[in-house]
């Protein structure tokens, strides 16, 4: 499958070596503005991309340059709520790292559970908590699925990040990301409780595709949009309407530092 994935990504961008991968959650679609040159596959082309079925993700591979790297982004993610199953990332993730990725980018959209984080404002993860305890690599065999979570998210990147947004006079926040399966939101309770748990913001994906990239050996920076605040700590109602609203008015100046962080990262 993945060998498949390659031979059509070689057919159509003849030559194109990504160094950095990135995953566009909901809101973050207008980074595929600032692609130079850019290359559009359809996920329908692509063997073992997922076929996106979840409005506000779009379903294409994107080859073009930002900055100094050639990037390979994925418009449109595959989450767990949507079968279950929460490997569905895999055969992607493993064909971008086949190409030449060595940084996997994430971006998502998610709820704020910090009063001075409120929507539209942006959080680097530097750690996630796993709530549902599922893992992608379930069924893999070998020592290798026995990944090291310690720095997932990459110290060196996070600290790169934190500068180029204090350069471009953004504040960025940081924090620990709890993923929640969804497709519910969470109870006011559960929200509570993520708080009491440590977690700054919840979101419903980024986890599995983490651990994966971890497998892979791909350093990892991923950035939340803050959406909304977490169920019962504002009056807002919460809806997926709401979220893609809401990701539409930040999406710009999102989508603007995230074109300037992954353009100008440096790594071997
Ligand atoms: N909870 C879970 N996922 C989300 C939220 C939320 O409040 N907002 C955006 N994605």
């Amino acid at each position: 499958m993945t060998n498949d994935a390659l031979k059509i990504v070689a057919q159509r961008a003849p030559g194109f070596v990504p160094t950095v991968a990135v995953v566009l959650g909901s809101g973050w679609n207008t980074l595929t503005d600032y692609l130079e040159r850019p290359v559009r596959i359809a996920y329908a082309d692509l063997p073992g991309f997922p076929q996106a079925g979840v409005a506000g993700h779009g379903g294409e591979l994107w080859l073009g340059s930002l900055g100094s790297h050639a990037v390979a982004v994925m418009s449109g993610r595959k989450h767990g709520y949507e079968t279950g199953a929460v490997d569905a990332m895999h055969a992607p993730l493993q064909a971008l790292q086949a190409l030449g990725c060595r940084v996997l980018v994430q971006t998502n959209a998610a709820g704020s559970l910090r009063a001075g984080m409120p929507p539209h404002s942006l959080m680097l993860i530097n750690d996630h908590i796993n709530l549902p305890q599922r893992s992608p690599l379930v069924g893999q065999t070998g020592s290798q699925r026995f990944v090291d979570m310690m720095k997932a998210y990459d110290p060196v990147l996070l600290a790169q990040a934190l500068k180029l947004a204090q350069e471009q006079g953004v504040s960025l926040h940081s924090g620990i990301y709890a993923w929640a399966f969804g497709p519910q939101f969470e109870t006011p309770a559960e929200i509570r409780m993520l708080a009491q748990l440590g977690a700054d913001a919840v979101g419903m994906s980024t986890v599995p595709e983490t651990i994966l990239a971890r497998y892979l050996g791909m350093r990892v920076l991923a950035l939340s949009m803050i959406t909304n605040m977490g169920a019962g700590l504002s009056d807002e109602h919460l809806s997926h309407a709401h979220t893609l609203s809401q990701a539409a008015a930040a999406s710009s100046g999102a989508s603007e530092l995230l074109a300037h962080i992954v353009g100008n990262l440096v790594f071997e």
